[in-house]
């Protein structure tokens, strides 16, 4: 088990989670979030929260003990709650609150499994708010973070927080440190926009990362961190440019990049056609343009459409704006 697994309890939730011992509902639906990880300046340690697209899971309380998933519909994934980011995620919880009953779950897959868009950590993050949520939220959203980080390992082997993290919390979030865990919300400007193109081929997280290197030159690191800081400075100043001129990745994207056809096309377009910034969301294959105002990232959808629909690969587009709230009850 990690270090950070129990960072961040606070006496109070420490108290509330001894006095876990009834029921507060017996089941409830909620709705899981899409998320961008990495935003370009931030690999692993920088997201953002989608608006409206997401996955549903609905969370029964049952007599017996542990996790059961009774139904996956939406994506061919496992049922064995040892084999699911679901269900390893809800275990995790559930071992640390140490119940004497469980839960069953069903799982409504929209996300695809390797978009980029955050569909393991939509199913991590959403039962252990859904628990949490059952129990009457003994756990603060942050404390939540950690369990659903055990799901990402299972579908990545690595231990990062920068999907989960919006997912959980909503808006843009910040992983300060792993060791112990610190996440900070960063301050959400109203006019941004996302569009999204999810080519429809997959990239495996765990291959993703496997093609970059292990260490970087420190020119490439003090670029990374120089645009990081400033992102994060334009974020709360709500300066634009600043932002727009943050939003590259020096880090990732040069090695990524190959996995996705028209990578380089579409990130030209999305700039000439007024984008702040254009880069992988996550570890791909789908690709995150950020704009100001809804016209804008509209436009920049409708050219993107025109690029993709030449290569004869299939492919979705999404317009949202970032989601301030993370993991919904429905
Ligand atoms: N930060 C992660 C990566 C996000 O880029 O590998 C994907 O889960």
């Amino acid at each position: 088990m990690p270090e950070f697994f129990n960072s961040e309890f606070n006496s109070e939730s420490q108290l509330l989670r001894h006095s876990v011992t009834q029921k507060k509902m017996n089941q409830i639906k909620i709705f899981c979030p899409a998320t961008v990880a990495n935003l370009s300046c931030g690999f692993d340690v920088l997201g953002l929260c989608l608006e409206g697209i997401g996955d549903e899971m609905i969370i029964r309380k049952s007599e017996q003990k542990g996790l059961r998933i009774t139904k996956i519909t939406g994506a061919d994934l496992p049922l064995e709650t040892e084999k699911n980011v679901a269900g390893v995620a809800g275990m995790a919880l559930l071992n640390h609150l140490d119940l004497e009953f469980g839960f069953e779950i069903e799982i409504h897959k929209n996300i695809k499994a390797g978009s980029g868009i955050g569909s393991s950590s939509a199913s991590a993050a959403g039962i252990v708010v859904g628990i949490n949520e059952i129990l009457g939220n003994p756990l603060s959203r942050k404390e939540l973070i950690s369990f659903a980080m055990v799901g990402e390992f299972l579908a990545s082997g690595s231990y990062h927080a920068d999907n989960v993290a919006p997912a959980i919390l909503g808006g843009f979030t910040l992983v300060r440190g792993y060791d112990p865990l610190e996440v900070i919300k960063i301050n959400s400007p109203k006019d941004i926009y996302l569009t999204i193109i999810h080519p429809h081929i997959e990239v495996k997280t765990s291959e993703a990362r496997t093609i970059l290197p292990k260490e970087i030159p420190l020119k490439t690191a003090i670029t990374q961190w120089g645009n990081l800081g400033g992102f994060i400075s334009g974020l709360y100043t709500e300066d634009y440019g600043l932002m727009s001129r943050c939003l590259q990745d020096v880090v990732a994207e040069p090695y990524r990049k190959n996995l996705i056809p028209e990578f380089d096309t579409i990130k030209i377009i999305a700039l000439e056609n007024g984008a702040l910034g254009c880069g992988i969301s996550g570890s791909g294959p789908s690709i995150f343009a950020m704009s100001k105002g809804k016209d804008t990232a509209e436009n920049v959808g409708n050219q993107m459409k025109q690029i993709y629909t030449k290569t004869g690969i299939g492919f979705d587009v999404y317009v949202s704006k970032v989601c301030d709230m993370g993991v919904k009850v429905v």
